[in-house]
């Protein structure tokens, strides 16, 4: 730059600046976003009126109220919209919001993006199977783009509720039944739906959910209500929350359930004690879809005005749809039942966030191409399902297959391309899922299959295709069932008191080995299914959560061996739905089964009472699961050998490493998910048999060892016990590191103060 250009350009910069301040000075405080966070608040709420306040609280659904919604918006009577999918829409209210309510709040706009909007990745129980940070982060990173280009900037996830019960619907939406793997994977989500800076264009803001316990529902059977005692609640159930919570989540919902008689939407405990006193939250809590007002249902308020009342002084922000709040805090306030001071405080969670999101300076959907289905998208999608199935079983090592060989494809769940997508998918088109059969007419155009799907969706009970199906199977080298459920079986209020494969289709797996080929069964379901008595007549399983757009040539990369199978058990598989609910972390009991316990046809006839041993199992069923949690089989095979502890003794604030060398003694190239557990051998309540501390993936090459080294804190070790503080008591642990939980090399330690 010459001097006369420095000169020109300093003079109007000093212009620029002087008119930059003189603007700042007109421009209110808050809506300056050179103006500090919480100055930007205050300013706001200070100059808001008592129902401009309430109806930053107020969120409706779109198609609630159609006629005078842009009245409403002006009015200042909606904070927040669910369900406005429509990019011009969107800035068609946010417009209004910005320009012509009084103090122009825009509006944040929630959608449930739970695996994906459009381009559609595993459901989160899928997902939860790759043990994978960076896959489950990078997921949301592209449902978080997808979102953003339809003006959507809030997402009703992760769901962080653990389940220990297959028969819940809403398995399929969580990260399983562990509470370190579930905490790990949500805050992987946070960051992902997050991005860098919730005001960065590729962010929308997460929403932990169901805040709390909702997961634990009484016999599986969605919306019941919960009897988490508390030192489980804080153990196991409130620790994915937490942790998610750290890593920066902008919003939790309340969830449906009532915990011991407390709907969630009334309990002060969990919204002011836990979440704000103890984890410092400072985002906002909205509550579930009509989780309020039903509170009358649940028998806890009487009337709408009460439900206002309770949810209001036990510190939920935001009404998601049932306007108790809209409708009564104005007098509540009046008649001295809510203080003005409690409401102002939700109202600062609301505008604290919409400023962090930067909504103020841009709440509009951009304009322009987008990155909806592109390439990377897909792959990306592709990447998770290939990452997201788990090799149940592989006999004779039948997989991979030979590409060179006859494949007769079978099922249902082969051509299924909306049910594939899975559970709480409203934005995925079918028309871009690419489905086992499509992917062989497509890119493994090479192979040379026959088709038969003998039945037309998995409740179909016409048997009349299976002599069909059978003579299919005759002409081939090998069958590939595609057997399942439909993706309407799982998700919210779908529970089932039956999670066999539904309908006949394991009739149509037993029908098929009257061909005498080798069968692999490839599932797509929402759940763990109870599939013991179908394991006899396949000799691989391939087990995928609903695997998403992309399942079909994800499937096929690992069933010719492109890929290799890595995922493992984010549940227990239970053999029987009575085995229920059965689970790795459990406490021992004082008489712990035997592993292999006497079998109900063994028992001789008038066995006299205590012959068979007094001990915990089921006479028909066992003690054990038919798959236990961080199970899953790859290609090749892994060996764990040397553990190494760096101290036998550690004491409070320090750490240790524990470490095995890990060999791939197979053929080929694979990952293994190695997984460290520890036992608190004894505390001041009874500790679970086994916790997971950590998971690594490790990639090796067939011959080629590792060094698989753990770091473990004190802190790793602490629990809420007897007196409910948390901490890590005195005494011995045992540690393990292997490929399952129930396997592992054994080590033991202790903790002295
Ligand atoms: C009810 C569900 O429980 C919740 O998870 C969801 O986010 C809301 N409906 C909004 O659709």
């Amino acid at each position: 730059m010459n001097k006369w250009n420095t000169r020109i350009f300093s003079v109007a910069f000093l212009a620029f600046s002087i008119n930059m301040s003189l603007y700042s000075q007109n421009k209110s405080i808050y809506k300056d976003k050179t103006r500090s966070e919480s100055e930007r608040v205050s300013d706001l709420i200070s100059k808001m009126t008592l129902a401009e306040k309430i109806g930053q609280m107020n969120q409706l659904n779109f198609d609630q109220i159609n006629k005078d919604l842009e009245e409403k918006i002006k009015k200042g009577e909606i904070g927040s919209l669910l369900n406005v999918t429509n990019a011009e829409e969107v800035n068609q209210l946010q417009q209004v919001a910005l320009q012509q309510s009084r103090l122009g709040i825009p509006l944040i706009i929630g959608r449930d993006v739970i695996h994906g909007l459009h381009t559609i990745f595993p459901i989160p129980l899928g997902q939860a199977a790759s043990f994978d940070d960076e896959l489950v982060k990078n997921a949301a990173h592209i449902a978080a783009v997808e979102s953003r280009e339809k003006g959507i900037n809030w997402t009703f996830a992760p769901m962080l509720d653990i389940s220990r019960d297959a028969r819940w619907g809403r398995i399929a939406e969580s990260l399983g039944e562990d509470p370190y793997l579930a905490g790990r994977l949500g805050a992987a989500m946070v960051r992902g739906f997050q991005g860098n800076k919730l005001s960065d264009a590729t962010s929308i803001a997460a929403c932990l959910k169901h805040f709390a316990g909702y997961g634990a529902a009484e016999g599986g059977r969605d919306y019941n209500s919960t009897n988490i005692p508390i030192h489980l609640l804080r153990n196991v159930y409130l620790e994915p929350f937490r942790k998610s919570v750290e890593a920066g989540a902008a919003t939790v919902m309340t969830s449906f359930n009532d915990n011991d008689g407390i709907p969630a939407s009334g309990n002060s405990f969990l919204l002011k004690q836990v979440l704000r006193k103890e984890w410092n939250f400072d985002g906002f809590v909205v509550s579930d879809w009509a989780s309020m007002s039903e509170m009358i249902s649940h028998g806890f308020a009487a009337d709408r005005k009460e439900v206002a009342s309770l949810s209001a002084n036990a510190g939920l922000d935001m009404e998601m749809v049932s306007q108790t709040y809209i409708q009564n805090l104005e007098q509540l306030v009046k008649e001295g039942k809510v203080p003005v001071q409690a409401i102002d405080e939700l109202v600062k969670n609301i505008l604290r966030i919409k400023i962090r999101m930067g909504l103020f300076e841009n709440p509009f959907a951009p304009t322009g191409p987008g990155k909806t289905y592109s390439q990377a998208h897909l792959n990306a999608a592709r990447e998770a399902a290939v990452k997201s199935a788990v090799l149940l079983k592989n006999n004779n090592q039948l997989l991979p297959l030979d590409a060179r060989k006859k494949i007769a494809v079978i099922g249902p769940m082969a051509d299924a391309p909306h049910d594939q997508m899975g559970t709480w998918v409203f934005d995925g088109q079918k028309e871009y899922t690419v489905t086992p059969l499509k992917a062989l007419q497509t890119e493994y155009k090479h192979i040379n299959y026959v088709y038969e799907p003998a039945l037309a969706f998995s409740r179909d009970k016409n048997k009349a295709n299976f002599e069909k199906a059978v003579n299919t199977a005759k002409q081939a080298d090998v069958v590939v069932v595609f057997l399942g459920e439909e993706s309407i079986l799982s998700g919210e209020a779908h529970s089932l008191s039956n999670i066999n494969l539904i309908g006949v289709q394991s009739d149509l797996l037993a029908a098929l080995k009257a061909a005498n080929k080798p069968v692999v069964l490839v599932t797509m379901a929402g759940r763990p299914l109870t599939i013991e008595r179908d394991l006899p007549n396949a000799d691989a399983v391939l087990y995928n959560f609903h695997p998403g757009t992309m399942g079909g040539p994800a499937i096929w990369d690992l069933l010719f061996g492109k890929a290799n199978p890595s995922g493992k058990l984010p549940v227990t598989f239970v053999r029987e739905v009575g085995q229920i609910p059965m689970y790795y972390n459990h406490n021992n009991t004082g008489r712990p089964g035997p592993k292999n316990p006497m079998k109900l046809d063994d028992i001789p006839l008038e066995a006299k009472q205590s012959s068979l041993g007094n001990s915990s199992f089921y006479l028909d069923s066992g003690r054990d699961p038919l798959f236990p949690f961080g199970y899953g089989l790859s290609y090749s095979s892994f060996e764990y050998k040397d553990l190494k502890l760096s101290a036998t003794k550690i004491k409070p604030g320090e750490k240790m490493k524990v470490s095995a060398t890990l060999t791939n003694t197979g053929k080929y190239e694979g990952t293994e998910i190695a997984q460290l557990y520890v036992r608190d051998m004894v505390g001041s309540i009874a500790r679970p048999v086994k916790e997971l501390k950590g998971y690594q993936k490790i990639s090796l090459k067939p011959g080629e060892t590792k060094l698989v080294t753990f770091e473990l804190s004190s802190d790793d070790l602490a629990f809420y016990g007897l007196d409910l503080v948390k901490k890590a008591e005195s005494g011995m642990f045992n540690v393990w590191v292997g490929g399952s939980s129930d396997s592992g090399l054994k080590g033991s330690f202790s903790l002295e103060q």
